[in-house]
């Protein structure tokens, strides 16, 4: 069964605008999916209904099981759950260390103190980042920070990754880590979906390309066909 699956879906901004229209795609369980597209294409309003920030105004939109044009709000909590998102300005608490950044996602969700401190720890080992737990945002790297942020995404283990031009701000040395971080959390089975406006990364890897264009989906292929590497 598909993981995502959008039908005819639209979305129009106050009463005229219109940032998506006629949408219908599906992505599979475990499938790595770049969506791309001029800055103003879509890309985050789509990211936003998936992650039921906003609501379609026509189309049928579900994700992980849920419908999400009559989901209830009480019942966003449990998708969320199912969904990690990062975003190019990392948006990590700056008065919280890496370790606490982390740890409080889980600690709002009433987990027990050594649950908490054995996932984050976890977590913060699996992203490289053990060492600089007591560091704040601050004193990290644009990097290191969205090394963070993906931890923090991964708490509840989802099924689903949404990254919102998670490299957006970042030199190539880190973006070629962030993106083989993403690769690695993907091999492991949770479905990626990353938008960018970067056509130079996509191209090196043989993924699949939604392409938006004006709220339209005008592409969905795959690049580089046997998969690019890093150098
Ligand atoms: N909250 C909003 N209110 C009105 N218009 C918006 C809002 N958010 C986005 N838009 C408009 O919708 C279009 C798509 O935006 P967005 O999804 O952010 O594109 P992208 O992420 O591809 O740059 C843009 O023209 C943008 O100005
Ligand atoms: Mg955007």
């Amino acid at each position: 069964m598909a993981l995502v699956e959008l039908k005819d879906v639209g979305k129009v901004y106050g009463k005229r605008w219109v940032a998506l229209a006629d949408i219908t795609f599906s992505v599979d369980e475990g499938e790595f999916v770049f969506l791309v597209g001029p800055s103003g294409a879509g890309k985050t309003t789509l990211l936003k209904l998936l992650l039921a920030q906003e609501k379609p105004d026509s189309g049928q939109i579900r994700v992980a099981g849920f419908d999400l044009t009559k989901i209830k709000k009480e019942q966003i909590p449990l998708l969320r759950r199912k969904i990690g998102a990062i975003f190019q300005d990392f948006k990590l608490l700056p008065d919280m260390t890496a370790w606490e950044n982390v740890a409080f996602a889980l600690r709002v969700c009433g987990y027990p103190r050594k649950l908490i401190k054995s996932r984050t720890d976890e977590l913060l080992a699996l992203v490289g980042l053990l060492h600089k737990a007591k560091s704040y945002p601050n004193e990290l790297s644009g990097g290191e920070q969205q090394r963070v942020a993906i931890a923090r995404a991964l708490v509840h283990s989802p099924v689903l990754l949404l990254a919102d031009e998670p490299t957006g701000n970042l030199d190539p040395h880190s973006t070629d880590e962030i993106i083989q971080l993403l690769l690695d959390i993907n091999r492991q089975g949770t479905a990626v979906i990353m938008a960018t406006h970067d056509m130079e990364i996509v191209e090196r890897f043989g993924f699949r390309v939604l392409e938006l264009a004006d709220g339209y989906l005008v592409g969905d292929r795959k690049t580089n066909i046997g998969g690019g590497n890093l150098s």
